[in-house]
């Protein structure tokens, strides 16, 4: 190969990057839109036992056989395979994984150059600038194209500098100030008539709805899309981890933070949406469901920020930088899965090779904005929909079932040497052979029929 891989310096590098991957827009946007258009806390109490019990399982197979590897996804997913057709088995799982994560990448730009384009409103407005501040929210095939492209430069600057000085640097920095900005805005909006409000209707679950069956599968979706399966990314991110830490704690360290992430967002949107009732905002569809999807973040939140005075343009700003940061340290590991491949297994030069990528998922990017209507919901589908929940469900069945036992175990010691005394291997090994593959196969059939 000839290149040298770069490793996270330290556990908490590895930490914020793949918390940074996992808690993005699905946390901000599509956790609190998700418990909105499914009942509240129902949805949250459901979201949270499906995360511990069915996404870590499996993303603990994805992050053990990146660590296994040492290598891209196609190389690491190879590297247990002994025979050939596990080899092509192989192959289709890893690669199917980073052309997944470049689709999402190029629907995802879109969405963050949204993201980017009312923070810069909220300065405009507070510069004085009402021309500019106008262009950005008219909602212009430029302003998209411009946005997309500034947003997918970002991307590119950081994911050319590597893993240590790109993204375990960024991800350290921006994690922390998004982190801080999500509390102060809490702390803020709860202190607001209306808050309290939205906060029971957040809290209180309507248990008799638990067990619906479309609740069960957005929350299990809305799992697996928050913490990146089947997309290559923690694969790749996992052979970045030193061999001395402990996976296991590492894993459900990962996990909770991006599940705290999620749950706290949910305490900012949802009381927002009622301070925004208060203040006269319609915030229910003509059906009496809560108004969820773009309609929120675009029209009830800016009515809010709005009906806030001059104060409300410095909410705002820090609002969108928030959903902005969230968005780039997620887009960052996917732009890393191609990347990896590409460096690793035909020796180019990171820096070019992120460059050509990176305008190649843009051209994606701009050919779905120019009929954005009908390709942005397609291209979310297929990658989100069909492609993570297919990809994380064979990375489980080749975890379990192809990987020779003895050879994991020896894995999972590396860092946590009497693992194979520990509650996690008595009942992990069995989650990822039977409990995972049934379960996503589940949603997935049920989301195709
Ligand atoms: N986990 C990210 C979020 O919740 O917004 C989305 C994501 C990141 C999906 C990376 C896929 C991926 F490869």
């Amino acid at each position: 190969m000839g290149v040298s891989r770069g490793e996270f310096s330290s556990r908490i590098g590895f930490i914020m990057a793949a918390a940074g991957s996992a808690v993005g827009l699905g946390n901000v946007w599509g956790f609190p839109t998700q418990t909105a258009s499914n009942g509240g806390a129902a949805f949250v109490l459901v979201y949270l036992v499906l995360a511990f019990s069915l996404a870590y399982p499996a993303f603990m197979a994805e992050i053990l056989i990146g660590r296994y590897g040492q290598a891209n996804a196609v190389s690491s997913m190879e590297k247990m395979a002994k025979k050939a057709w596990q080899k092509k088995f192989a192959f289709l799982v890893g690669f199917g994984g980073i052309i997944c994560a470049a689709l999402i990448l190029s629907f995802y730009g879109i969405l963050a150059g949204w993201m980017m384009s009312f923070a810069v409103e909220s300065a405009a407005l507070i510069a004085g600038a009402q021309g500019v501040a106008d262009w950005v929210t008219g909602g212009s095939v430029m302003r998209n194209l411009f946005f997309t492209t500034l947003f997918m430069f970002l991307t590119v600057f950081i994911i050319q500098r590597g893993v240590e000085d790109g993204i375990e640097k960024w991800s350290k920095r921006l994690m922390p100030m998004m982190i801080g900005l999500l509390i102060l805005l809490i702390v803020y909006v709860l202190t607001l008539e209306g808050a309290q409000e939205g906060l029971s209707a957040y809290l209180n679950p309507d248990i008799t709805r638990v067990l619906e069956p479309n609740l069960l599968l957005s929350a299990l979706g809305q799992a697996f899309f928050s913490l990146s399966l089947g997309t290559s990314v923690m694969v790749i991110y996992g052979s970045y981890i030193s061999k001395r830490e402990n996976m296991v704690t590492i894993g459900a360290q990962v996990t909770l933070i991006d599940v705290s992430i999620a749950f706290l967002a949910g305490l900012l949107i949802i009381p927002s949406m009622y301070v925004a009732q208060a203040q006269g905002v319609q915030i229910f569809a003509d059906d009496g469901s809560l108004l969820a999807g773009p309609a929120l973040v675009f029209t009830v939140l800016p009515s809010l920020f709005e009906g806030m005075g001059n104060l409300g343009l410095f909410v705002g700003l820090a609002f969108f930088v928030l959903m902005s940061i969230a968005a780039l340290t997620s887009s960052i590991s996917m732009l890393e899965g191609p990347v990896s491949f590409v460096v690793e297994r035909h020796n180019a030069d990171r820096k070019k090779a992120t460059l050509v990528i990176g305008m190649v998922i843009l051209a994606i990017s701009c050919a779905i904005i120019s009929n954005i209507d009908l390709m942005l919901g397609l291209v979310a589908t297929i990658s989100t929909e069909y492609g993570q929940p297919i990809i994380a469900m064979l990375c489980c069945v080749y975890a379990g079932w192809i990987w020779q036992r003895n050879s994991l175990l020896e894995e999972i010691q590396n860092g946590y040497p009497e693992v194979g005394e520990s509650f996690f291997w008595k009942i992990w090994p069995w989650y990822i052979k039977f409990v995972c593959p049934v379960a996503i196969g589940a949603v997935f059939i049920h989301s195709v029929l």
